[in-house]
């Protein structure tokens, strides 16, 4: 294969083809295959983007051979702390040597600025290489020593050709590098524009061979479409070990970090930060940090327990239910899932024979943060309750559960933990699952009330 190939790209998951189509075989979406040309592999050395993905061992004399899966010698990864310990949380314990890790999130959400402090704080143990694309390298000092971060053993590069970005890289080997970002990167292989779906990929496929090769851990920083997705191909997610969201409303200054893929730990762990002028600081006790801080109950607001990662968290979640204008009321969920708020309200409907056809239905998990758990399903639908009824829930109650289509209340995952954190902030009163109540009906000083069904919960309330 010495002949330029052509191949065509879905922009959507990444998938390619020989030959244009106008639907994508892997994902399934329309008119998302770009073409772009392949130099021929012998000469682009490590090989275009389908060389390496069909890559076979057939026939070859140094075929692996099959091995009993006992006896190969392994050891457990070593990890090197980011010096930040709710990063290392998110981690998995810690960064793995030679892990390609993805930083997602909104532009201006403080990603240059996490890792510009991870990088200097990681300095002595592994020598890194900071690449920015976006900022010039005088704004990139300036801002380390506006947040006082120690510059030794940190190096800089403004540069956003890979292979340029590989030949410092392989002279100076450092043991970390940051891609900041990798929208901004392009590969001389290809003949796309820079920011093409295609360049993001390829380029990205680059840093992560060159990881994969040497044993160098590499952080690439990525922008967040509207839609959520990280910009560029979703196939990002698949060619890394793992992928952090940095999260957080632009009016408030803590931030999440949350790890939605993670070869090396568990995900949708979260880490907790809060911004200052001197940087990112680390939350680590969070658990009633995203609280509205409203001193009376008001209508529309319920707080739950959520247990995304392995530490409890208080949040509270908001309803507003108001008399639609419209003939197709509003369903709008922040921080939730908007078609589990469709089916919950259908759920209340059948089987808690409450009304909310007529009316637009607002919800809001506050503090920017996102649950993705079932256990929202409960407070959710007592805040729109409350928020109908124009009625506060009682003072100082908490409510966590999965709600089914038949109207049961199911128990969720570490009932007794979320409970514990509860009583230890002082809430008086528990509605939970029937499946995650303590046998005495009380936990310290506060009251858990056991439901099994929706129509019983409502009435609790
Ligand atoms: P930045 O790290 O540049 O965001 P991103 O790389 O995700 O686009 O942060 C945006 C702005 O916020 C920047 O001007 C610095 C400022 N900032 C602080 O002042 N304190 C902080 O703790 C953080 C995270 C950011
Ligand atoms: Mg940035």
């Amino acid at each position: 294969a010495t002949k330029a190939r052509t191949a065509y790209v879905c922009s959507e998951c990444g998938a390619d083809y020989s030959k244009w189509q106008g639907q994508c075989g892997e994902c399934g979406a329309w008119n998302t295959l770009s073409e772009f040309v392949l130099e021929p592999a012998a000469k682009a050395g490590a090989g275009g983007v389908a060389a390496s993905r069909r890559s076979s061992w057939a026939g070859r004399a140094d075929a692996p051979a099959v091995t009993a899966l006992k006896d190969v010698s392994h050891s457990e990864e070593s990890r090197v702390s980011t010096g930040i310990g709710e990063f290392d949380r998110v981690l998995g314990g810690g960064l793995v040597h030679g892990a390609v890790v993805l930083v997602g999130g909104d532009p201006g959400i403080g990603k240059s600025t996490l890792l510009l402090q991870a990088i200097t704080r990681m300095a002595q143990t592994l020598p890194g290489l900071y690449v920015t694309g976006e900022e010039s390298l005088s704004q990139v000092a300036g801002r380390a020593s506006r947040l006082g971060l120690p510059l030794d053993g940190v190096h800089a590069l403004a540069e956003t050709g890979v292979e340029r970005i590989l030949e410092h890289a392989s002279k100076m080997k450092p043991a970390l590098i940051v891609a900041d970002s990798v929208q901004t990167l392009w590969t001389e292989q290809l003949a796309a524009a820079p920011g093409s779906v295609s360049q993001v990929r390829e380029s990205a496929a680059r840093l992560v061979r060159y990881a994969k090769e040497t044993g160098t851990a590499v952080f690439l920083v990525g922008h967040v479409t509207k839609e959520g997705g990280i910009a560029g191909p979703r196939v990002l997610e698949h060619m890394v070990d793992a992928v952090l969201y940095f999260e957080g409303e632009s009016g408030s200054r803590f931030r999440v970090l949350r790890a939605f893929k993670n070869r090396f730990g568990a995900v949708n762990e979260l880490g907790v930060f809060a911004m200052s002028d001197k940087g990112l600081r680390e939350v680590p006790n969070p658990s009633a940090i995203f609280l509205s801080g409203s001193h009376s109950p008001q209508p529309g607001s319920c707080v739950m327990v959520t247990r995304e990662g392995t530490r409890p968290l208080l949040v509270e979640v908001q309803a507003l239910v108001d008399a639609s204008p419209l003939s197709n009321p509003r369903r709008v969920a922040v921080g939730m899932e908007q078609n589990r708020l469709a089916m919950l309200l259908a759920v209340l409907h059948r089987h808690g024979g409450i009304v909310v056809g007529d009316q637009d239905v607002f919800v809001n998990v506050v503090g920017g943060i996102r649950v993705q758990e079932t256990a929202v399903d409960l407070p959710l639908l007592l805040a729109v309750l409350s928020s109908l009824r124009d009625q506060p829930l009682a003072e100082q109650t908490v409510a966590f559960g999965e709600v089914g289509l038949s109207g049961e209340i199911r128990p969720v995952p570490n009932g007794e933990d979320r409970l514990k954190e509860a009583a230890t902030h002082g809430f008086k009163r528990a509605i939970v699952p029937k499946g995650n109540a303590p046998r005495g009906g009380r936990i310290g000083e506060m009251e858990v009330i056991a439901v099994e069904r929706l129509s019983e919960a409502l009435d609790a309330a």
